[in-house]
């Protein structure tokens, strides 16, 4: 048999992914080497201290501080260092070598993944980023490659596990908002910055990620509109419960027609309520899902682990062997066009269905007096709960649910609404899930 060619594998970065990465290369090497006809050979990995306590256990010989050096001439670079730079330069300069490089640097693709997809196409490497979103969740390439037949109208993700955990356990358990924000930070579970998870930032990235993809339309981080869960009180999550419903953080990337009959993208992050019986419901802890909606293909949901070491590596491992398969069969790299380029919308311009619960003057006519600025402002009620306020004295809680309607008709009807006299308080405000009909 003839000697199998080998392919140099350079690694930025050592930490959770980037370590299980190298030891399931070093583990699997032969079975690896079966599947794509070519040897891997890790040929180092750049850390930033040769000193620092490792999760797993390494030939000591791999480690570098020299990451430019270790990228020279490599087949295929792995970064999962994080961050922007040096991240960036690194794969610049490995993909302008003509390198293929595996990044599961969310961050660096959500800002700069147009020039880095370029630099990749100028000499026509293949640049790929599964554990960019949704960790191990197969998403990227099913939206690239398995779906690239069809049209996708819309995918709707929990793509920030935390923050799942966080609503989840409120759920499940009856925690307080501080309470499962506690448990997620001594778990481990909250990024560093801690803003990235709970204000919704990660989630924007990812999203930024989708809709480019899904929708071949340049846009950035950004562009994305944002709200976190920190306003998501525990008399929210009961009072979801009682209707059937919970909270999830949605990331949402759709087609969307514009009454000129033209056709734009929108992308958001927000906190939703979504019916018990839809399957992004049955998302629990820090499980992450994606549930798209293709023309032809209908509904598919991607359910899985969206972070851990392993998991993660899993992902990176996929690319790694897809790359490695390329650099036999010859031929250059998968490119992706942004050939569609969108508009991208604002969240005014979006139908959303809305969720208030308001604390309300017991008395006669303040029902009708609520229904009246509704119905000004063309925004038509679906239901109306109403009970005694708990808290307050002569008041009662009205939640009203609206049907679709312009998000910034929405905006502008509540504003009139808190004004009113009668109501005393708007406790709170929450977009409805969108599900097909
Ligand atoms: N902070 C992220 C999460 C990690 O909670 O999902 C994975 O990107």
């Amino acid at each position: 048999m003839s000697e199998l060619r080998n392919l140099r594998v350079a690694l930025l970065g050592s930490g959770s992914v980037g370590s299980q990465v190298a030891r399931l290369l070093l583990e699997h090497s032969e079975e690896l080497s079966a599947r794509i006809g070519a040897k891997l050979e890790l040929a180092g990995i750049a850390v930033r201290n040769l000193d620092a306590k490792r999760d797993v256990e390494l030939p000591q010989e791999l480690y570098t501080t020299d990451a430019e050096r270790l990228i020279l001439g490599a087949d295929i670079v792995v970064e999962v260092m994080g961050g922007i730079e040096p991240a960036r330069t690194l794969i610049l300069t490995a993909l302008q070598q003509g390198s293929d490089v595996i990044t599961a640097n969310k961050a660096l693709l959500a800002a700069h993944g147009e020039e880095l997809q370029a630099a990749a196409d100028r000499v026509g490497a293949q640049l790929s980023y599964e554990a960019a979103v949704a960790g191990a969740i197969p998403i990227i390439r099913p939206l690239l490659n398995s779906l690239a037949g069809d049209n996708i109208k819309r995918a709707m993700g929990i793509v920030n596990g935390s923050t799942n955990y966080i609503l989840d356990s409120m759920d499940r358990f009856g925690q307080t908002t501080e309470e499962a924000m506690q448990i997620a930070s001594d778990l481990g579970y909250l990024e560093a910055d801690p803003t990235l998870d709970v204000e919704g930032y990660d989630a924007a990235q990812k999203a930024a990620i989708l809709a480019r993809i899904a929708f071949h339309t340049e846009l950035p981080a950004d562009a994305v509109y944002r709200e976190g869960i920190t306003k998501i009180t525990a008399e929210d999550i009961a009072t979801a419960k009682q209707n059937g419903q919970t909270i999830k953080l949605l990331a949402v990337v759709e087609r969307v027609e514009r009454e000129d009959g033209s056709e734009g993208v929108s992308a958001r992050v927000y906190p939703a309520l979504i019916s018990r019986e839809h399957p992004l419901a049955a998302v629990h802890g820090g499980k992450n899902a994606i549930f798209v909606e293709a023309e032809s293909a209908g509904e598919l949901m991607f359910y899985g682990a969206g972070a851990g070491g392993v998991e993660t590596a899993s992902a990176v491992l996929g690319d790694l062997v897809s790359a490695a398969r390329r650099h036999v069969a010859g031929g250059p790299g998968v490119s992706f066009k942004s050939y569609a380029n969108l508009p991208v919308l604002t969240i005014g311009e979006i139908l959303t269905a809305y969720q208030l619960r308001l604390t309300v003057a017991d008395q006669p006519g303040v029902l009708q007096q609520i229904a009246g600025v509704f119905a000004e402002n063309n925004v038509s009620l679906a239901t109306v709960q109403q009970s005694p306020s708990k808290d307050t004295a002569d008041a009662a809680t009205l939640v009203i649910g609206t049907y679709r309607a312009r998000e910034a008709e929405l905006k502008a009807t509540l504003e009139r609404i808190a004004a009113l006299d009668a109501v005393l308080s708007v406790d709170s405000t929450l977009r409805v899930a969108e599900v097909s009909a």
